[in-house]
């Protein structure tokens, strides 16, 4: 800023290399506190959308379409990849068997061409029959049928959040 003496000349401020240093630093330091400022309420706001939004996982249904009645033809037993449990059709119905085992929940394996074996635990060795009861092994107790039906449009369905314990086969 500019002024003027007695005899009307006009003085020019005087600055010095220091004063010229000082402002280069308190303009750095405004920038930085800027900067700070913005990345914490940044921060903050993100921390906060986040509290609105559920840290839940999503499983998949524990109900699910198997498929059609045609592809399970009389005498087939079908692995259903993927969700642990085979399709058993028969002369007098079909239903759905955990292949879970029972013991530490290895994934167990059907047994073919056998008639007393109908599914065996690879991990230590439990066998069931083809009804998954208890052959034999570690396994404490028998494989789980889960309810099954089939809905409106003709696919058939199994839930495995309901265990059929009457065993009762799905009439088709
Ligand atoms: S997990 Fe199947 S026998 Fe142990």
């Amino acid at each position: 800023m500019s002024s003027e003496n007695s005899t009307g000349a006009t003085i020019l401020p005087f600055r010095t290399s220091d004063d010229v240093v000082d402002e280069d630093r308190r303009g750095f330091v405004k920038k930085m506190a800027l900067t700070a400022l913005t990345v914490g309420v940044g921060g903050a706001a993100i921390q906060s959308a986040r509290f609105f939004k559920p840290n839940v996982l999503y499983e998949p249904s524990k109900a699910f379409k198997v498929g059609e009645l045609s592809k399970f033809p009389i005498g087939s037993r079908i692995v259903i990849e993927g969700r642990g449990i085979e399709i058993v059709r028969e002369r007098d119905g079909m239903h759905a068997i955990s292949l879970v085992c029972t013991h530490l929940g290895c994934l167990i394996k059907p047994v073919e061409n056998d008639p007393d074996t109908g599914y065996m635990c690879p991990c230590h060795g439990s066998t069931f029959t083809l009804t998954g009861g208890v052959l034999g092994g570690p396994a404490p107790k028998d494989l789980p049928w889960y309810e099954m039906y089939m809905d409106n449009t003709g696919a058939l369905v199994v839930d495995t959040s309901k265990v059929n314990h009457k065993r009762t086969k799905l009439a088709v």
